[in-house]
């Protein structure tokens, strides 16, 4: 049992955003917690306090728990051996060759935690799992006193912290309730209702909030290139659905698309799930293929509005990560649409406050106002504060094209006028 009494002992596997998240802030409640990766440099990393991913409080989190002792990283299985609960959060990416989620990783993690744990201890599958893992991994680990259960996390990259402490929900999928319970034990002093159910419902629950959401914003956008049609306002329109609170106001807000390391491989590991049962679910897989018409309809609109033939033009691109917050590039609908400007022959410089330089498919512009310099058409693709807060005038004088396309509604259309700029954004009406 735990060296902190009464509490369980935990480890986590695998120590990307769920995992170092989930250590960090399990550390912060008072549990005793060590964090397990393969990857020995960012071990290394990690034990001096310095987090590899950028999220919002999470690197004082780290710093303050390893101050208390009560976190510690390693790449050494033999560490779980005192171990109660074990949670994985392993990456299970989507694989071409299988057509679905690759789970090597979690199978590999598994067989070696068979040969440490110790008598009664617990798996949980934490970090998105195909449904119907937890079955399969209580059959490989081929230890009756081991049991597997699922508990599925709902954090938002950027927000993570603030969503595993303060959570909306907590869904635990068990085959008996005493293993519910002591998996519930983690989360005491976390006031939130818990759902209790079945692994495998406990496993679609995740899959199924991610792809409603992503099928609301799938809808949005539907909407979004319609009001771009007839020349309504998808502002208006979204205030006015959104206030029937059986639709609800969030998650409405238009976009070049969506994406990230979540939506898109979680939607498709859902249909991949219905298909390969003979159920096929059709407004899913519409959802899916609408945000690939999103992507092109930004494109579409980008060629329209650029004032030369884009393969002679500069694209200027504010934003390249999925969303703002993060400096995750993932799956991005920014770098897609920038893909597809390049396969239209543009030339493309970008300019992102958080991004990497080598997870750019184009040249990095220094700052947000170089990027301007003899563009044609200045594009916001992702929603940061800084591009709402920029000196219009200057942009004024450095693009050329003097005009903006806004994917995001975040550039001020009054302050873009008194410039002197041309502001188009999606969805919306020009400003009076
Ligand atoms: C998503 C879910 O929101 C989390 O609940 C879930 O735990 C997580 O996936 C996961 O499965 O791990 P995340 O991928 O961090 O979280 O990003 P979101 O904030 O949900 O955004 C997803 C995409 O939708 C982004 O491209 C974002 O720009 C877009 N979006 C979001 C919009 O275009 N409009 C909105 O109103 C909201």
């Amino acid at each position: 049992m735990s060296r902190n009494a009464g509490r369980p002992a935990i480890a986590v596997v695998g120590v990307g955003y769920v995992g170092l998240t989930s250590a960090a802030c399990l550390a912060h409640l008072g549990l005793d917690v060590t964090a397990i990766d393969i990857d020995e440099n960012k071990i290394r990393q990690l034990n001096g306090g310095s987090s590899p991913i950028m999220e919002l409080g999470l690197n004082q989190l780290l710093v303050a728990g390893l101050a208390s002792g009560r976190l510690r990283f390693t790449s050494d299985y033999a560490a779980t051996a005192n171990t109660d609960i074990v949670l994985l959060c392993l990456p299970t990416p989507h694989s071409e060759r299988e057509n679905g989620p690759d789970l090597s990783a979690v199978r590999a993690a598994v067989m070696r935690l068979r040969e440490q744990l110790p008598l009664d201890a617990i798996i949980v599958t934490k970090s998105t799992v195909p449904v119907g893992t937890q079955r399969a991994l209580q059959e490989l680990i081929e230890r009756p006193d081991i049991s597997v259960a699922s508990n599925p996390e709902f954090l938002r990259e950027g927000t993570a912290v603030s969503d595993f402490l303060e959570p909306d929900r907590i869904v635990i999928g068990a085959d008996h309730q005493p293993v519910a319970d002591r998996v519930a034990g983690i989360y005491r002093g976390i006031t939130a209702p818990i759902t209790f159910c079945d692994p495998l419902s406990a496993e679609l629950i995740k899959y199924s909030a991610n792809s409603f959401l992503a099928t609301k914003l799938s809808y949005i956008n539907e909407l979004t290139r319609l009001c771009d049609r007839i020349g309504a306002d998808i502002e208006s329109v979204a205030e006015g659905i959104g206030s029937d609170p059986r639709i609800g106001t969030s998650f409405l807000a238009p976009g070049p698309g969506w994406g990230g390391s979540c939506f898109p491989k979680d939607t498709r590991a859902l249909m991949h799930l219905a298909r390969r049962t003979g159920q096929y679910l059709p407004v899913i897989e519409s959802a899916y293929q609408s945000n690939l018409d999103q992507l092109d309809h930004i494109a579409d609109r980008i060629q329209q509005l650029c004032p030369t033939r884009l393969d002679r033009a500069r694209i200027a691109v504010w934003g390249a990560t999925f969303k703002a917050g993060t400096d995750d590039t993932r799956q991005s609908p920014a770098l897609q649409v920038i893909d597809r400007l390049i396969d239209r022959d543009a030339t493309v410089v970008v300019y992102d406050p958080a991004a990497k330089t080598d997870d750019l498919p184009v040249v990095a512009a220094p700052d947000i106002y170089a990027a301007c310099d003899e563009a044609d058409l200045l594009v916001v693709l992702t929603e940061w504060p800084e591009f709402a807060d920029a000196d219009l005038t200057t942009v004024a004088q450095r693009l050329a094209g003097k005009t903006i396309y806004d994917t995001r509604q975040i550039v001020d259309p009054v302050k873009a006028a008194d410039a002197g700029l041309y502001l188009v954004q999606l969805g919306r009406l020009p400003a009076a």
